[in-house]
């Protein structure tokens, strides 16, 4: 059964742990005049996660849908959602409404810009496009102004069924997330790219309050420092081809 935890004012994580996969599922709900979904969640974890949203809201109300990059934890329900949910729109990169949303939903997203913004009441969200981070030609991530949450997808993956929001290390459970991956066919998660260190400084200096992370805890502390320390982190696990090369 999902579980709903106030991550911070109104900012409701649903989580979902998928005991094969030893991984949770993080689904965000925004509690405002316009509520906002962020990651849809997989087509077969729908009812469960529509049943949690339907706790907190009319999901007929739902009036915003928005995930980082086209992959189906992040928006596999989408069409689903939009069924139940006909008056939202959705809320994605230029890209990504261009090569993969707009058709699949059959209708028009409505693609933001880097740094645009939009209101859904007392929030206000500013879209950031950090293309290939974590992963995908159209990722990005949303952050919430007024109470300074990063809702950042895949950033910060840990395995396990972890607590809803800790003030401890998480880029360590991270680098082991990863670290474990990288022997299986989940290796290279993360392509680390000349935009990586630039698309994790342009978050850092955000300064969240809290990350709101996909896979595992969410984060509340110095989050510019985790995402500094993310970088070193990728660098080292993702990076090696080219630091080879660079010290010849
Ligand atoms: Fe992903
Ligand atoms: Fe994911």
């Amino acid at each position: 059964m999902a579980k709903t935890t106030e991550i911070a004012p109104n900012i409701y994580r649903i989580s979902v742990f998928d005991q094969q996969g030893d991984l949770q599922f993080n689904h965000f709900l925004v509690k405002d005049d316009e509520p906002l979904l962020f990651h849809t969640g997989l087509r077969g974890m729908h009812a469960e996660i529509r049943e949690a949203v339907s706790k907190l809201i009319n999901v007929a109300d739902l009036r915003h849908i928005s995930f980082s990059h086209f992959e189906s934890d992040e928006c596999g329900a989408l069409n689903d959602w939009l069924g139940a949910a006909p008056k939202a729109d959705v809320i994605c990169s230029q890209v990504g409404a261009r090569v993969c949303v707009n058709d699949f939903i059959g209708r028009e997203a409505r693609p933001l810009a880097d740094g645009e913004s939009f209101s859904t009441g007392k929030f206000r969200f500013r879209y950031c496009q950090t293309p290939h981070l974590p992963h995908g030609w159209d990722a990005g991530v949303l952050f919430e102004e007024t109470e300074k949450t990063l809702l950042c997808s895949d950033l910060f993956h840990q395995t396990g069924d972890r607590e809803p929001i800790t003030p401890h290390d998480v880029v360590g459970r991270a680098a082991e997330a990863m670290r474990g991956y990288q022997a299986g066919i989940l290796a290279e998660y993360v392509p680390y790219t000349p935009l990586t260190a630039q698309n994790l400084k342009k978050l850092a200096a955000l300064q969240p309050k809290t990350l709101a992370i996909m896979h595992g805890s969410s984060f509340t502390g110095d989050c510019a420092r985790a995402l500094d320390d993310l970088n070193v982190m990728y660098r080292e696990i993702f990076g090696r081809e080219k630091r080879a090369g660079a010290s010849g």
